[in-house]
């Protein structure tokens, strides 16, 4: 992971990262009480803003936090950081906890100010010798919690299953429960089977993926069929191709799974073709002038 970039947001306030300080009484630190959002930016542009935006409040009603920011509000918040930070291509950061509070209780208080914290990273730089050979993913029985649809800052699950990944030297850990596929520790998961696409409907156990959902939608435009449905352990072990959506990373080929090939064990056409359609709409995206 980069650096961060020098400034930041906190509670109403650009200041340089260093100087941010938040009370350890903060929920987000005692209970992982506590939303996030990352938004890539290309060429100063938010990518998907408000699809991004929408997913934020989402997660903030689910957890009855009150949103602190209307959408314009959260639109210029995220402006002033990027124009702070420099125009470069950048993954911006937004953590919404209920707040800090005088005592320590579980139960959610009512009445608190949400502590808003946002920062930036340098863009992953995406390396065309490894999209050209895909990556490297393992299973793993998926260990979180029920409420997966919630972007939730509590990501020890998540915690546990890219380390195990990192530990057999590969990318991700796509999580399994009850013999179905789920999602990436950080990504959304999407199956090809013969000229099709897969994608496990949404509910409490998957996040809504930004990178996903733009991905479905090209690849229906493309002519690709596309098929939302539960997909069996036994549907993504026989898989042609299997991909990743990541806001931060695009959308990656997998190409070994648990140690063996991926279909012929190279990036295949369906992602070719989906992979092409999101550079362009993302090239688009970030040459667009402004209105
Ligand atoms: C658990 C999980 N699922 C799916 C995704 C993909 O969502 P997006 O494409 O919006 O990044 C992420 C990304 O952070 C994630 O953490």
């Amino acid at each position: 992971m980069a650096t961060p970039l020098p400034f930041a947001f906190l509670n109403g306030q650009l200041l340089p990262l260093a100087e941010a300080r938040i009370s350890p009484l903060d929920r987000g630190f005692l209970f992982g009480d506590a939303v996030y959002e990352v938004i890539p930016v290309y060429n100063g542009r938010p990518f998907l803003e408000p699809e991004h935006l929408m997913r934020l409040e989402r997660s903030l009603r689910e957890m009855s936090i009150p949103n602190p920011h209307g959408r314009d509000g959260w639109r210029r918040i995220i402006a002033d950081l990027i124009a702070q930070n420099g125009a470069v291509d950048q993954n911006v950061y937004i953590q919404v906890s209920r707040g800090a509070e005088d005592t320590r209780n579980h139960a959610m208080p009512d009445g608190l100010t949400p502590t808003i914290f946002m920062m930036a990273t340098p863009a992953i730089s995406e390396d065309p010798a490894v999209i050209a050979k895909g990556v490297r993913a393992i299973t793993i029985a998926d260990p979180r919690w029920k409420r997966c649809d919630i972007k939730s800052t509590a990501l020890l699950g998540n915690v546990f299953a890219k380390t195990a990944a990192v530990k057999a030297d590969a990318l991700e850990a796509i999580l399994i429960a009850d013999g179905e596929l789920r999602e990436g520790a950080s990504s959304s998961v999407l199956v090809g089977l013969g000229a099709t696409v897969y994608a496990p409907p949404y509910g409490p156990e998957i996040l809504p993926g930004t990178t996903r959902d733009l991905c479905l939608k090209l690849a229906a435009a493309a002519g690709i069929e596309v098929c939302i449905e539960t997909i069996t352990e036994a549907m993504l072990l026989r898989a042609d191709e299997l991909m990743l959506g990541f806001a931060t990373r695009g959308v990656i080929p997998v190409t070994q799974l648990d140690g063996k090939p991926v279909g012929t064990g190279e990036p295949g056409p369906l992602w070719k073709k989906i992979y092409s359609a999101f550079r362009e709409y993302r090239q688009t995206v970030a040459d667009k002038k402004e209105a």
